[in-house]
């Protein structure tokens, strides 16, 4: 009987002191943000990893849509904008974005640190190090010589565990945002089954988030729910605003790119069919062996191991399902600015007939509703393909709200004598419309070479210094 307890016992204390051991091992080695240091181990991963550096080409959003100038008047988002590519240039496309202007030291802005959030897996290691406060606080520029790596290993792996050693995912959620997050919506990482482990690694990025707190924090605004209306009732009640609208001066959301909400109410989310499904396959190696494609990038590239997995249909026959969807959802889009763009002005138009506050406060709320739901329709990429149905029923949501608009502010402008329709300035490129706000192009654009030339450069050196001591 004592021997048992005493076996019991020490396999008790050696198991504590193992899992001692391994706490602390994982915290003395360092974790390792740069993912060519994982190809030796996993070839495969990483060559197919680094083939989203294939995906290079940069679209111009503003130039394709010259409305989305108008709609984000007085914000980052009307200097530029680009289409998303592939995850190898998440670092070399935050730097060269006007969005984050040209900053000539650690403590200048515009942006602050948040903004790094979802573009390196230095940010879980620089969180690790040093703890949430101390990321988030100050300005981008802050960050420069820290986050260096684009998206990789570290930001969707464990990549010390002995599982991760061995061939295994290991799949991790590396921000204590997002963690907190999925809790929220009673869906703790820990506890998921395998697929929703998959989806919500995608989704430590690929969601809706603001800024919060004295920091600056990131936070998702899920309390009371994923859709739409929710998260406006969320935003509405905590009284947020990304910006003030420059022309109408609405107080403003900007939606970002909520991806894993819409996928959730779409049929293949509402089936648990999961980004990895389709944006990762398993593929197969000339020697039979079998991994999984981390080329993040079309899935119709691959449609033998996405698509046809469960689907008998072929593939230009999909293909044209998708196509016809995306046109349908780009031409209600287009519906949706144009009546939101006409309000925007209208607006001004009130104001500058001497409209008071009180007068005002019903119609920006419109606006701000109605840009809203025309943002979480389009912010994300692909939702033509994730959930069509959400998008066209939200962009009619966002058409309602910006009628109301304008209906309230047709009898305003006729309280304040204005009966003739307003005329808009010439909006018909990105360079008339950012002219039109009195956008000097040329000064943002140099400022930014010479960012890059000068602190770019530094922020690179100090970071190879840095990497050399791990
Ligand atoms: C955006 C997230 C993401 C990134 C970045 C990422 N992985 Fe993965 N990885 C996954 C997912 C998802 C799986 C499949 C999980 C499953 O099957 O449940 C996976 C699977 C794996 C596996 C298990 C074996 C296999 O092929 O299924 C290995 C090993 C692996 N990844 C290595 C890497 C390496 C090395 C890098 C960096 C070069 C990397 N991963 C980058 C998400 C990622
Ligand atoms: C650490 C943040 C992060 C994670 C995790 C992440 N992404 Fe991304 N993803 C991004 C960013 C940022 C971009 C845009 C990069 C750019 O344009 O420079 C992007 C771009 C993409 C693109 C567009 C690629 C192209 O070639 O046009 C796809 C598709 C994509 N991600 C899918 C996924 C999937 C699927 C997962 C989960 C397995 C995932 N992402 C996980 C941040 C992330
Ligand atoms: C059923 C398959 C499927 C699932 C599930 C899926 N996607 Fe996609 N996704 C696609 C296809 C197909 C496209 C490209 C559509 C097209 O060709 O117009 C796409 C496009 C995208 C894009 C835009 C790429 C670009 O360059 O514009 C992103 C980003 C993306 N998906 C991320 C995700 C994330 C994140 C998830 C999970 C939350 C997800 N996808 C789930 C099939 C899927
Ligand atoms: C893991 C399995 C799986 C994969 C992979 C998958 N689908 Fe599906 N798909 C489903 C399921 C399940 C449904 C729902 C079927 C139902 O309810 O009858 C569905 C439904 C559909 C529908 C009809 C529903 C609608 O939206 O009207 C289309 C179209 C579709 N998928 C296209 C695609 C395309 C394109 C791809 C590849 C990019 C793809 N699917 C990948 C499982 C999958």
């Amino acid at each position: 009987m004592v021997n048992k307890l005493t076996t019991v016992l020490s396999l008790l204390l050696a198991t504590l002191l193992s899992s001692n051991l391994i706490a602390a091992e994982n915290n003395t080695e360092q974790l390792e943000p740069r993912n060519e240091k994982f190809e030796q181990a996993h070839p495969e991963q990483y060559k197919t990893w680094k083939a989203t550096s294939e995906s290079s080409e940069l679209a111009d959003g503003l130039a394709e849509d010259p409305l989305m100038v108008i709609m984000w008047a007085g914000y980052g988002f009307s200097k530029d904008y680009n289409k998303p590519r592939g995850h190898f240039y998440a670092i070399d496309d935050i730097r060269n974005t006007l969005r984050t202007g040209a900053p000539k030291d650690g403590k200048s802005g515009p942006m602050v640190m948040s903004c790094w959030s979802c573009k390196s897996p230095d940010v879980a290691r620089f969180l690790e190090e040093n703890g949430e406060d101390a990321y988030f606080t100050g300005k981008w520029a802050k960050g420069g010589a820290e986050i260096v790596n684009a998206i990789g290993c570290s930001d969707c792996h464990d990549t010390r565990s002995k599982a991760f050693k061995n061939g295994e995912p290991a799949l991790k959620l590396t921000r204590p945002h997002v963690l907190r997050a999925m809790e929220t919506i009673n869906k703790p990482f820990a506890e998921q089954p395998r697929l929703d482990k998959q989806a919500q690694v995608c989704a430590q990025c690929h969601v809706e988030y603001y800024f919060t707190g004295p920091t600056k924090a990131v936070k998702f605004p899920w309390d009371n729910g994923m859709k739409v209306g929710d998260m406006e009732a969320y935003y509405d009640a905590i009284g947020f605003k990304d910006w003030t609208h420059k022309v109408s001066k609405a107080p403003m959301l900007k939606a970002q790119h909520p991806g894993y909400e819409t996928w959730t109410q779409g049929i293949h989310g509402k089936n648990n069919v999961t980004c990895v499904d389709c944006h990762m396959p398993k593929v197969e190696n000339e020697d039979g062996t079998v991994f999984t494609d981390h080329k993040v990038g079309n899935p119709f590239d691959r449609f033998e191991n996405t698509c046809a997995n469960c689907h008998t249909q072929s593939k230009t026959m999909l293909q044209d399902v998708v196509a016809t969807r995306k046109a349908q959802v780009l031409e209600m889009k287009l519906i949706a600015e144009k009546q939101i763009v006409a309000a925007h002005f209208e607006a001004k138009a009130a104001w500058d007939a001497g409209a008071t506050e009180a007068e005002m406060k019903d119609i920006l709320q419109d606006i701000r509703h109605a840009q809203w739901r025309w943002d979480y329709s389009i912010a994300s990429h692909g939702i033509h393909m994730h959930a069509p149905e959400v998008a066209l029923s939200v962009l009619g949501t966002a058409v309602d709200k910006a009628a109301d608009a304008r209906t309230k502010l047709i009898r305003l402008l006729a309280k304040k004598g204005i009966t003739d329709p307003i005329q808009l300035p010439d909006i018909s490129t990105k360079e008339a419309a950012q002219k039109a706000l009195g956008m000097d192009m040329d000064k943002m654009n140099k400022e930014k070479q010479a960012f890059l030339k000068t602190l770019v450069p530094e922020w690179q050196a100090e970071a190879e210094k840095r990497e050399a001591t791990y």
